[in-house]
């Protein structure tokens, strides 16, 4: 069995030159994000938000929902990859950082498949399950406060349909996963969470040891 191969800065570095396609929309939104505290942290990085818009393309996805907008990068990503008539639906529990987003999605020509709603995350997928139904969306993305991904993955679980796609950023949580001595509450939900993922026989999933780990769901 081949192993996984050490990523060193030099490596990351040749990926970033050899496969990343990225225009000035992209760059000063970056910027401007790691002006920010914690911006660049909180932000997915641009490699992950390629993969985003692909995995929208490959799965041909129509009905998107991102729960953790932020400054809207993967937003972005995600919504330029939809098909025509597409729409993306967008949760953050403050108007603070999407306020920044906006222009940018503007500028992309995108503004208009996008929708956001501000409060907690948990009231908006319960909101989205009353208006829309289950199975009504066909790709979700959780990114947002780690101590509720287990209640956000159960959400999307409903929300998705049967051969939709459900994406989980930072299942590796910085390495804290398999930290013995982090027990604080987010880690604690992303190292549960993803102990009862490989047995959930609702999904087929990898993990994918890219940026803080991206685990990929397919809804059975
Ligand atoms: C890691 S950031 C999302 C990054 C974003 N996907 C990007 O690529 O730029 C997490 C976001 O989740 C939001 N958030 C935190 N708790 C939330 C909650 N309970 N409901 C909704 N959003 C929440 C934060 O305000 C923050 O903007």
């Amino acid at each position: 069995m081949a192993n996984q191969l050490d990523s060193t800065p030099g490596l990351l570095g040749y990926v970033r030159d050899v496969s990343l396609r990225d225009d000035e929309i992209l760059r000063e939104l970056r910027r401007e994000t790691a002006d920010l505290p914690g911006g660049v942290a909180m932000q997915v990085m641009a490699e992950e938000g390629q993969l985003l818009g692909m995995l929208v393309q490959l799965t041909g996805a129509a009905q998107v929902l991102e729960i953790g907008t932020f400054t809207g990068y993967s937003t972005l990503c995600m919504a330029r990859a939809l098909p025509v008539g597409g729409r993306l639906v967008t949760c953050d529990i403050t108007h603070r950082w999407p306020a920044i987003a906006a222009p940018y999605w503007r500028r992309a020509e995108v503004a208009d498949r996008i929708e956001l709603r501000v409060g907690d995350a948990v009231d908006t997928l319960a909101a989205l399950s009353a208006e829309r139904g289950p199975g009504s969306f066909d790709l979700a993305f959780i990114d947002a406060d780690k101590a509720n991904y287990p209640t956000y993955y159960e959400l999307c679980v409903d929300l998705v349909r049967p051969g939709g796609l459900i994406i989980i950023d930072n299942t590796l949580f910085f390495g804290r996963v398999i930290d013995p001595a982090a027990q604080d509450a987010d880690t604690v939900a992303v190292r549960e969470l993803n102990a009862t993922l490989c047995d959930d026989e609702r999904v087929d999933l990898s993990l994918l040891v890219m940026a803080d780990g991206i685990t990929l769901l397919r809804k059975r």
